[in-house]
């Protein structure tokens, strides 16, 4: 665990991501706030996660853009929070609860042909929560999907344990 800024580790993921996103013609792009403080996570769990997420979003989109977002919590600056948005095939309403499961992969033709074992989810999941925050997601199928997670960000050394 260390003191790290999330605009560093978006930075990696996008780099590492970027050939692969531009190959399928999907744009990417990174925004990182103005003044966002540091977290304190083991940077190297938190990008992939990161890039399990926009891993994710380049697999299940056609076409359109994938937007790597963080952010404070809306009226809550103890908590960053990171968003990776894609314009893809989306998570139908049924499956929407089920996607974070071991092995859990939506059963579409579309999925399928993705290579994948279904566990990229529930190992982010885990991540999230050992750094005390939460991962959740939003979509409509054939709209896209936004997914979320939320981490403490760094308050100073009282706030470390
Ligand atoms: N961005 C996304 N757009 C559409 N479906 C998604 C997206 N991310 C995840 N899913 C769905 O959730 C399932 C589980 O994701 P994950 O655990 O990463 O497994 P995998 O990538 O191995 O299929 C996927 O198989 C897919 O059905
Ligand atoms: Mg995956």
């Amino acid at each position: 665990m260390e003191v790290v800024e999330v605009s560093d580790i978006v930075a990696v993921v996008h780099d590492r991501l970027q050939s692969q996103a531009a190959d399928k013609g999907i744009t990417m792009q990174v925004q990182v706030a103005d003044g966002l403080p540091p977290v304190y996570a083991d940077k190297s769990r938190i990008a992939q996660v990161v890039a399990n997420l926009a891993g994710n979003s380049i697999k299940f989109t056609e076409q359109g853009m994938l937007q790597i977002r963080a952010g404070f919590m809306p009226r809550d600056e103890g908590r960053v929070i990171v968003s990776v948005e894609d314009t893809g095939i989306g998570v139908p309403k049924e499956d929407l609860g089920k996607i974070f499961d071991l092995f859990y992969r939506v059963e579409k033709d579309k999925v399928y042909v993705e290579e994948g074992a279904g566990l990229g989810l529930a190992i982010s999941r885990e991540i999230i929560r050992a750094h005390g925050g939460t991962l959740w997601a939003e979509s409509m199928e054939g709209m896209g999907s936004a997914f979320h997670f939320s981490i403490p960000s760094y308050q100073g050394q009282a706030a470390v344990r």
